[in-house]
């Protein structure tokens, strides 16, 4: 179940002598989706976590609290500032659905589908050998380790509270859609497509 906390270790070289500013619009956008996903991931262990689950979920709170601090080091480690955007993969997800969810089920399967566009991403990144730097690759390394069973997780999460998940199921669909949708605005990656790139959908305004 994930490695824990991930803290990287500084004293790995970074390999790369020269421009990393390309990468720097990409790091902000993994810094902010993840900080994003950990404000809500927060918000569910206080509000709306079965005492069943508390630890699962505990341990995901911390996993995620160490991928924003991993996305912050690696900015600041090169001379860049970590700023609190507010366009994360959530919000990219959220303007490709009709009707963005609003019950709990809903948002638990909206986190379940950004948990696993993020693990898509950054799955492919390491893959394509897209990374900046050897500092990305290990950060990337790290938490990719990590959000290997946070879908599972958030999937149990719904099933406590509607064990049939009819609701889970129907929302999942149409999210994974939306998740398409929001992958091919984006173009593929390793061409120029960025996730954080992509345009928004017609008329919609952020
Ligand atoms: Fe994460
Ligand atoms: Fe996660
Ligand atoms: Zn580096």
């Amino acid at each position: 179940m994930g490695s824990g906390f991930s803290v990287r270790d500084r004293s790995v070289p970074c390999g790369v002598v020269g421009d990393l500013t390309h990468a720097f619009p990409r790091w902000q956008f993994y810094y902010t989706s993840e900080l994003r996903g950990l404000r809500f991931f927060t918000q569910l262990l206080f509000r709306h976590t079965p005492d069943h689950l508390m630890v699962d979920q505990t341990l995901q709170v911390a996993q995620e609290a160490a991928h924003v601090y991993l996305f912050g080091q690696l900015l600041e480690d090169h001379g860049e500032k970590p700023v609190q955007g507010d366009l994360g993969l959530q919000e990219h997800l959220a303007l490709r659905v009709a009707k963005p969810p609003l019950t709990m089920i809903g948002r638990l399967a909206m986190a379940a589908t950004v948990e696993q566009l993020a693990l898509a991403e950054y799955n492919q990144r390491l893959k394509r050998k897209t990374y900046a730097c050897d500092c990305e690759k290990e950060a990337l390394e790290m938490i990719v380790e990590d959000e290997s069973w946070h879908v599972d997780h958030l999937q149990n999460m719904a099933h406590s509270i509607d064990e049939q998940g009819v609701e889970w199921a129907k929302w999942r669909i149409q999210l994974r859609m939306a998740a398409d949708r929001l992958r091919e605005d984006a173009g593929p990656l390793g061409a120029g497509g960025e996730l954080f790139r992509a345009p928004l959908p017609h008329g919609k305004v952020h």
